[in-house]
């Protein structure tokens, strides 16, 4: 049994989606494409062979040869696609953050519940890396007792401002668009629900992004319900590569994944010293993570599963980034329910 899939978006991301599936991804086929930017489209279909193109999320939608789609289209487009993909009878993957405004996201949550006989997954894919799913695992086991905080490090390259400030109108901000990767693994790792949040932060080298009412470095300390403390800090601005931290402190002991960011094993000595290279973005630090969760998607669809990642975790992460979002702009603590 193959799943056909149309996948929407081919841009940085949804590029490697399209290209996964179409290469490497067991029992699936990438049947359409679909893009506003039409020599996305037309480069994809002509040199992958793929059969359909579109320029129009709708029409595509209109082929019932597909199984299901994946969006990874521009945040801003989330939450409609997902509706109207799921309402055409389609199973759905689509990228983080869920949305972009609290009401539309509470929508599509509702659709999602609805269509509860199809497949929905988020792009949450730091689950599916096997550091950070090893590092669950040894949590579980009782390696480091109880956690008791979390420590969460989001630094993207400074090589890629430009873009990020190109981006920066339809991202959500830096909470919503980075940090609530953290926010995630912070409610998986901690089992809990955030309680409040207070959070910091400004545009200390960029000043582009105060135009968005964005910032290019904040910061967020939140406790959750079951009193455990999360420290999270992201950044825009990072001088040395990808840099993406995370470490559970428990009662007996701690976990660290990505402590320093090496690119592989290889240790270089010349004139400048002993060096390691720095991982340099996110494609290629989750690689295998971006592969896995696409396979899961795919197979809970072939085996009729549901994902572990579901569309609570698109609400919950996104309700943590809009109350530090407030946070930032109000200096106040702010409570969730
Ligand atoms: P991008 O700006 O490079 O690409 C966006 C793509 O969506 C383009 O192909 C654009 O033409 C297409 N698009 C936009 N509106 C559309 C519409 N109405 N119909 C059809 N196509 C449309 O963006 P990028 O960086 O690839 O991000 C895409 C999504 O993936 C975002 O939501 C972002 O938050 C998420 N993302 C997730 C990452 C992760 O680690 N899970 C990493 C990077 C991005």
């Amino acid at each position: 049994m193959h799943i056909k899939i149309g996948a929407v978006g081919l841009g940085r991301l949804g590029r490697l989606h399209a290209e996964n599936i179409a290469f490497r991804i067991s029992q699936a086929e990438l049947t359409a494409v679909c893009s506003i930017v039409k020599e996305e489209v037309d480069t994809v279909k002509s040199s992958w062979n793929i059969p359909y193109g579109y320029y129009d999320f709708e029409e595509m939608l209109q082929n019932k040869e597909l199984n299901a789609i994946v969006i990874a289209s521009s945040s801003t487009e989330h939450c409609r696609q997902i509706s109207q993909a799921l309402a055409a009878g389609f199973h759905v993957f689509c990228e983080k953050p869920l949305g972009v405004g609290m009401e539309e996201i509470r929508l599509a949550q509702q659709v999602v519940t609805k269509h509860s006989d199809k497949v929905f997954q988020l792009g949450f894919m730091r689950r599916y890396d096997t550091s950070y799913a090893y590092a669950k695992k040894k949590i579980e086991e009782g390696f480091i007792g109880e956690p008791i905080l979390i420590r969460c490090y989001g630094l993207d390259p400074v090589s890629a401002i430009n873009g990020a400030i190109a981006f920066a109108e339809n991202s959500g901000g830096l909470f919503s668009d980075m940090a609530v990767h953290d926010f995630d693994l912070a409610r998986w790792y901690l089992n809990s629900e955030a309680n409040k949040v207070s959070a910091i932060g400004g545009c200390y080298a960029y000043q582009e992004f105060a135009r968005y009412g964005d910032i290019d470095n904040g910061a967020a300390l939140i406790q959750f319900k079951n009193n455990t403390m999360g420290i999270f800090y992201a950044s825009r601005t990072c001088n040395h590569g990808y840099h993406i931290e995370t470490e559970i402190v428990g009662t007996k002991g701690s976990v660290r994944i990505g402590t320093v960011p090496y690119k592989n094993l290889v240790t270089i000595t010349n004139e400048q010293g002993v060096t390691n290279e720095c991982v340099c973005d996110f494609l290629e630090r989750f690689e295998v993570a971006y592969l896995n969760e696409i396979q899961n998607f795919v197979d809970c669809i072939i085996h009729n599963k549901k994902p572990d990642i579901t569309v609570e975790d698109g609400v919950k992460s996104v309700e943590i980034a809009y109350a530090a979002n407030k946070s930032l702009a109000t200096g106040q603590t702010v409570y969730l329910d």
